[in-house]
């Protein structure tokens, strides 16, 4: 049946894949407006328990969140939810926002049930008034709310999972299971010293949802790889079908692979995408693909298209601040914007290319973990799980086994991530400061935009690749 779907769509896949961005700066508005052109949407599904609880402590202005609510097959869930974090009129501006649990192994049903709802929102809003695709972008490096989130995202149709930063190998059959509402169980990654132990989380989809739902489409999985060796990884040993591969090179926004020697990229480090094309699955390309000859390379390079981000990111339609996408722009014309890859920031260990704003400017990186979704776990003498971040307060990180080397350079991207879509915790009565990824290429911004315009839709950047502008 996967076969079929598979051969029937192949000339039918979209040649653009806008890519996903987390936290919430490939929002729905962003991937609706991507999929309503006939493109692949993709929603970022990180944090997204987070970003829902937040929109809804800001009032919900415009609504959405409360329609995509009603919409919810199971009222009783979205309505506890509405229930637990909508404010009327917004929270006072100085408020710091409630906080949700942190994600853990022993996940409560309600903190489950959040993860659903609000993938299935912001899916649910992508896909509403068109038939376009929307996908959604899960990062395998955080695992433990992985698999209700996609189970929210099949609630509302989601037609491609994609999924990068690490090697994916359970994702693929829990989708097949999900899919049948069967229970499923992951392999969890856990810092151990006993290496044969196995640990896992699971999730049954029969705890949330009545006996009589109706089975749910296996949306298509795409995985973001940056070697043909994992591309072939993933095809031999995933526990499912791998749909097709998003090959990303290293100039990419966000998180980038490890290089394979020491902290510089070199030749190595660029996949050889004819091996990929020898497996048959469709691919795109991502990095500086962003042009219309960056398309055409693409397609002759035995691409179905590319996959783009950055352009996107800084488009009206994308989560981050006005004020943001403003100042970037702005530092790129006058040719002072400095994309960094930080090979020390990320507490996933992965590089991380980020750039400087006037709003994190001289500012220490905050340390406190109330987000905690990058959390490493490990196991404990007495064989119970427990959980720390090195961008953490480094007391407790130390304590629990955390080293002075895992902790240097490290920023809190949960929290940083979130400000820079506008929702930034308050501490103390001072707002979070940004952290703002973005990508190496913007030779895509004078063609789009221009010497006098100061910003675009998100439609200028499929007509500019499309050679349609
Ligand atoms: C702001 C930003 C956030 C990103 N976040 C993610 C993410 O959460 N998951 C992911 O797989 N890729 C992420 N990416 C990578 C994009 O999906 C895409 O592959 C990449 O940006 C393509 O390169 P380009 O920026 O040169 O177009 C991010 C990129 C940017 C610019």
């Amino acid at each position: 049946m996967l076969n079929q779907l598979e051969s029937s769509q192949a000339s039918a896949y979209p040649e653009i894949i806008q890519g996903g961005m987390g936290a919430g700066v490939s929002n729905w508005r962003l991937a609706r407006a991507v999929a309503e052109r006939g493109q692949l949407g993709v929603v970022s599904g990180t944090a997204l328990d987070t970003v829902l609880i937040r929109r809804l402590q800001d009032g919900d202005p415009g609504g959405h969140m409360r329609r995509a609510l009603a919409a919810f097959p199971y009222p009783a869930l979205a309505q506890a939810v509405l229930e637990a974090w909508f404010i009327e009129g917004g929270r006072a501006s100085d408020a710091p926002y409630k906080l949700k649990p942190m994600p853990s192994a022993e996940m409560l049903r309600e903190d489950e049930a959040l993860l659903i709802v609000a993938n299935f929102v912001e899916v649910y809003l992508a896909k509403a008034g068109h038939d376009g695709m929307v996908g959604i972008n899960l990062l395998e490096k955080i695992q433990l709310p992985t698999l209700p989130s996609l189970f929210g995202a099949m609630l509302a149709g989601v037609d491609v999972v994609i999924m990068g930063g690490g090697i994916p190998l359970g994702i693929p059959g829990a989708l097949d299971r999900m899919a049948q509402l069967e229970p499923v169980e992951m392999r969890l990654n856990v810092v151990t010293s006993d290496r044969t132990k196995i640990y896992t989380t699971s999730f049954h989809p029969g705890t949330h949802v009545s006996a009589s739902q109706a089975q749910l489409k296996r949306p298509l999985f795409f995985a973001v790889i940056a070697s043909d060796i994992l591309a072939k990884t993933l095809v031999k040993k995933a526990n499912g079908a791998v749909n097709g591969f998003i090959i990303e090179h290293h100039n990419a926004g966000g998180h980038n692979a490890p290089p394979r020697r020491g902290d510089a990229y070199g030749e190595r480090d660029v996949c050889a995408v004819e091996k990929v094309a020898e497996l048959g699955l469709p691919f795109w390309l991502a990095g500086g693909c962003a042009s219309p000859e960056g398309l055409a390379a693409a397609r002759a390079a035995g691409a179905i298209g590319v996959q783009v981000g950055t352009a996107f990111a800084c488009c009206e339609e994308s989560g981050i601040t006005e004020t943001i996408k403003a100042e970037i722009i702005q530092r790129h014309r006058a040719g002072t914007l400095e994309v960094i890859t930080d090979f020390q920031a990320s507490p996933t260990g992965y590089p991380f290319k980020r750039v400087e704003v006037e709003a994190n400017a001289g500012r220490d990186a905050c340390r406190a973990c109330d987000l905690g979704y990058l959390r490493t776990v490990y196991a404990k003498e007495d064989g119970t799980l427990g959980y720390r971040c090195p961008a953490g307060p480094r007391k407790p990180f130390l304590s629990k086994g955390g080293t002075p080397e895992e902790a240097e350079g490290k920023h809190c991207l949960c929290n940083g991530l979130l400000a820079t879509i506008g929702m930034g915790q308050i501490r103390r009565g001072t707002a979070v400061q940004p952290l703002v990824t973005w990508g190496e290429d913007m030779r895509f911004l004078n063609p789009i935009l221009g010497q006098e315009r100061t910003s675009y839709a998100a439609g200028e950047v499929i007509d500019y690749l499309l050679g349609l502008k």
